[in-house]
């Protein structure tokens, strides 16, 4: 039996166009929310990121503004856009692409940008505040992502065991804080796998609902699934493949043709994570646009 296909596409597709509504009832009380995002360098998939984030912003009403700077930036300068950036009232949402490059700190950067302000929540207030199970957090758009693909396709983690593979600061940890807050989309019980976990494959086959976040290319074989489980791809990779035109295809954590077969549900790649991770941005962005303007009043 073949798995039912979560679509990121058409679910991120519906968000948007709820908060595009949104954004206009906003507008007509003189309120654009407004989106920066700050690109280092020219790498070619940060930079198809950014511009994928900034058509999706506009798309939605929302006030759009992309900074490029040099590779060689020093990081006084960067300090010195995020601080103008900071006290911009146009401005609610600030998010710096990551990896920046070496010669520049990442913490000292992501600590700069005013917490209300991050839209990535990645600023230690917001992580300390989501560990401690806050309700009302910027959380980071990639595990609210996980979070409303599940919700809205019927999949609710409550009272399930998920299984997270992969403990990076953008995913893994804070799904898991997600994961465990007592609201809608949390209540579920956790665990948190990577790649030094022995005998994955037997933790991993404990999972209602599996996320697979670890950055190998079709790692997830079906032998490493329960029959009838939920599985959520947030891996991107590009793999070479001489029978695509530009030399290569893009796949997932998750041997999708294998897993599909033994999985009730799974997600594509693409079209599964991607799209959503932009869509919780604008949400985010949104988000700290209304509470921008209710601090004012
Ligand atoms: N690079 C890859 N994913 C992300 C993300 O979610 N936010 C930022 N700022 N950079 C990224």
């Amino acid at each position: 039996m073949s798995a039912e296909i979560i679509s990121g596409k058409e679910t991120a597709a519906s968000i948007r166009e709820n908060l595009n509504k949104r954004v206009m009832e906003l507008r007509e009380s003189e309120i654009t929310p407004g989106l920066a995002v700050v690109l280092v360098g020219d790498d070619p998939a940060s930079k198809a990121y950014v511009g994928m984030k900034d058509k999706a912003a506009t798309e939605i009403g929302i006030y759009s503004r992309q900074i490029t700077l040099s590779k060689d930036v020093n990081e006084d300068e960067l300090l010195g856009v995020i601080s103008g950036l900071n006290s911009d009232p146009d401005i609610h949402g600030i998010l710096v692409q990551l990896p920046l490059p070496v010669h520049i700190d990442e913490s000292k950067i992501l600590m700069a940008i005013d917490p209300d302000k991050d839209v990535d929540g990645f600023h230690p207030i917001n992580v300390g505040l989501l560990a401690t199970g806050d309700k009302d957090v910027l959380a980071p758009c990639t595990p609210q992502g996980v979070i409303e693909m599940l919700m809205r396709n019927g999949h609710d983690p409550a009272g399930k065991h998920v299984v997270i593979v992969g403990r990076s600061n953008i995913v893994g940890r804070p799904l898991a804080s997600l994961l465990l807050r007592k609201v809608s989309g949390g209540n579920a019980t956790v665990t948190v796998a990577h790649s030094r976990t022995p005998d994955l494959g037997n933790v991993t086959q404990k999972a209602d609902i599996l996320v697979v976040a670890i950055g190998i290319p079709e790692f997830i074989k079906r032998d490493m699934v329960k029959p009838g489980a939920v599985v959520i791809d947030v891996g991107i990779n590009r793999v070479e493949d001489a029978k695509h035109e530009r030399g290569y295809r893009l796949t997932g954590d998750v041997h999708f043709d294998e897993v599909k077969e033994v999985a009730s549900a799974i997600s594509p790649v693409p079209g599964g994570m991607g799209p959503m991770t932009i869509a919780m941005l604008l949400s985010n962005t949104v988000d700290a646009a209304i509470r921008s303007a209710r601090d004012r009043n």
